[in-house]
């Protein structure tokens, strides 16, 4: 648990219980539905975030931003290289300054560390906006996604077919949570490091991993995949080659149960990882999923505020 008692961060799902995962989405859905009803209930008056970008972002951007002032509280948008942090200050000064002027910040940072370091500093919230370790933000919102459409996660065949990153990590935290059986079919090269072959080995059997697509995606309730060139990610050509074998088409999409949903966080490369008869077809769910990002993080921000209910 690095969530110290006085402050509440939304590091990594593996920080939380399932009880306090299920009463955010809970409340993501309750706020959802008020949403669509034209009520904006502002719960979140007053307060201000600062969202610090390291990398690009669409979905974290907006959907933070836009989150927050339906709530009623106001934001700041912040790029890593025009703060003194890209220099030579450090996280730990950068949060204990950051503390004294915000009520929380978001930050999506390539070092996991560096993350850690910023929230161990900080007398305010900070929430994981994505790391190269993880994505716990998204996984929440998928997690909502899939349910909102087949009911419980739980005791569900997911395969995730490709490489194994960050968003996969969170997935492999979730699942373990949450009771869901998550299938793992990576090449070789792009298999599970060490961090992540711990957590799978802590998932009490229910992360499998399975190199054959096709076996892994056999009956699966639940099919997915992610960007084969992570934000970061130098080698680009290779990973188009030895990742080919992984691309989600048509004919893998028929050997998962006949009702199951394809999803994928986004951004998207037609023709990679996935074919566009996929991903534009009926079976895909990444425009829910996406627009869950926004319900799920004003629930993270309630959460990290102390407001557990509407
Ligand atoms: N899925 C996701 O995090 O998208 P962005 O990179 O656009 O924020
Ligand atoms: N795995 C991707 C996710 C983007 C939202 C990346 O890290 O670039």
């Amino acid at each position: 648990m690095s969530n110290n008692q006085k402050v509440r961060h939304f590091l990594d799902l593996n920080d939380f219980d399932e009880k306090t995962l299920r009463g955010i989405l809970n409340l993501a859905l309750e706020i959802k539905a008020k949403l669509k009803n034209g009520e904006r209930p502002a719960l979140l008056n007053d307060k201000i975030l600062a969202m610090i970008f390291e990398q690009t972002s669409t979905r974290t951007r907006v959907s933070f931003d836009v989150g927050m002032r339906q709530l009623g509280g106001e934001t700041l948008m912040l790029a890593g290289s025009d703060m003194q942090l890209s220099l030579d200050e450090t996280l730990s000064d950068t949060a204990k300054v950051m503390s004294r002027y915000v009520d929380a910040i978001m930050i999506r940072i390539s070092s996991h560390e560096d993350l850690l370091e910023l929230a161990g500093a900080a007398s305010i919230p900070v929430i994981n906006g994505l790391t190269r370790r993880s994505h716990p933000c998204q996984v929440m919102a998928d997690i909502m996604t899939y349910e909102e459409h087949r009911g419980s996660i739980k005791g569900k065949k997911i395969t995730w077919v490709g490489d194994a990153n960050n968003v996969l990590l969170s997935w492999v935290e979730g699942a373990t949570i949450f009771g869901a059986n998550l299938y793992i079919s990576t090449p070789k090269q792009y298999a599970p490091n060490q961090g992540m072959l711990a957590q799978i080995a802590a998932s009490n059997g229910l992360v499998k991993i399975i190199e054959d697509p096709k076996e892994a995606v056999k009956d699966a309730d639940l099919v997915m995949t992610d960007t084969w060139v992570s934000m970061g990610d130098k080698d680009a050509d290779e990973r188009r080659k030895i990742l080919a074998p992984y691309r989600i088409d048509k004919k893998l999409m028929s050997l998962a149960k006949p009702d199951a949903p394809f999803m994928h966080c986004l951004p998207a490369h037609r023709g990679d990882e996935v074919t566009p008869e996929v991903i534009d077809g009926k079976q895909s769910l990444v425009f829910d999923e996406a627009e869950n990002r926004l319900h799920v993080q004003k629930a993270i921000l309630c959460y990290v505020f102390g407001i557990e209910k509407l």
